[in-house]
């Protein structure tokens, strides 16, 4: 692909029909051309027009090269890829993010490796339907889609967003939430799916309550390490099972493995 955005008038860029209508109607947004973070981001920016500069005008978008980790085929980590792909564009009820961090879980590894073999049914029988990779996420959102009113340009929000290994990726905005300030966009990308399967496995499954005993095993891992919040947020008493020399890590505690 050439180093230089393709520019192109939106009616005969890839956009689907129904797309063109949303931009027309300005449901579509991101930062105006002329937009410091448009101008600061470069050749890279999505740059779509404000709903204001719609009307009875040629459309522009500049569509640029992102890098992304690819992957056609499944394996070890070296069948991965760093390419330029095009940058996604937010479908109906997503936004696009420009990507500040992402974290790997055992969520990626599976979709690497192709494992447990029953995944492919889903994932692809012979190769990756979908060659990209990453989940958990934290960055600013870039462009808005239709039906994705909650957030805007500028937001700086975490969640899961598939094929976050990259540049930029396009997330459900009910996958998001804003990023507390309080927090890095590396401690949001950390948080999602780890976080979210301590909660429901302690709060929603486990049904966890105050004066109850909880034993966490493998509390130094990433969902451990939220569980073992969690449960203690509960009230419970809990017991943190990990490796010698994670014991500090864990709080205070005997040996347990
Ligand atoms: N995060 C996700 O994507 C996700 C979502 C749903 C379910 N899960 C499942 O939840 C589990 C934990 O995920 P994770 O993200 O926390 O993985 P992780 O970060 O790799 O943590 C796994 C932890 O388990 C410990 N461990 C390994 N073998 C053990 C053993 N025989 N006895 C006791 N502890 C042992 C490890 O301790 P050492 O470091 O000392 O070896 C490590 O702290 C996995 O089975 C994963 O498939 C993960």
């Amino acid at each position: 692909m050439d180093d230089k955005p393709a520019i192109r008038t939106l009616l005969d860029f890839r956009f689907p029909l129904a797309r063109r209508e949303h931009a027309k109607s300005g449901v579509l947004s991101g930062y105006p051309k002329n937009h410091p973070v448009a101008k600061q981001n470069g050749p890279r920016t999505l740059t779509l027009p404000t709903p204001g500069m719609i009307a009875g005008k040629i459309l522009e978008v500049e569509i640029g090269p992102m890098q992304a980790i690819v992957y056609q085929r499944y394996g070890s980590p070296d069948v991965l890829e760093l390419e330029d792909i095009p940058i996604p564009t937010p479908a109906e009820g997503q936004v696009l993010i420009r990507v500040h961090a992402a974290s790997v879980n055992p969520y990626d590894w599976h979709f690497l490796r192709g494992t447990p073999s029953f995944i492919r049914l889903f994932i692809g029988m012979r190769r990756p339907k979908f060659p990209r990779l990453g989940a958990d996420v934290a960055g600013v959102v870039e462009a808005v889609g239709a039906k994705a009113a909650r957030f805007k340009p500028g937001d700086a929000v975490f969640g899961t967003a598939k094929g976050s290994f990259a540049e930029y990726a396009c997330a459900a905005a009910s996958q998001l939430a804003l990023k507390p300030q309080e927090i890095s966009f590396e401690q949001g990308a950390c948080l999602p799916i780890a976080g979210v399967t301590a909660l429901q496995g302690l709060r929603d499954k486990g049904k966890v309550q105050t004066e109850q005993t909880v034993l966490i095993n493998g509390a130094a891992g990433g969902v451990g390490t939220f569980a073992v919040q969690i449960a203690k947020s509960f009230g419970a008493r809990v017991t943190a099972c990990a490796a010698p020399e994670m014991s500090s890590f864990c709080g205070r505690s005997e040996q347990t493995k």
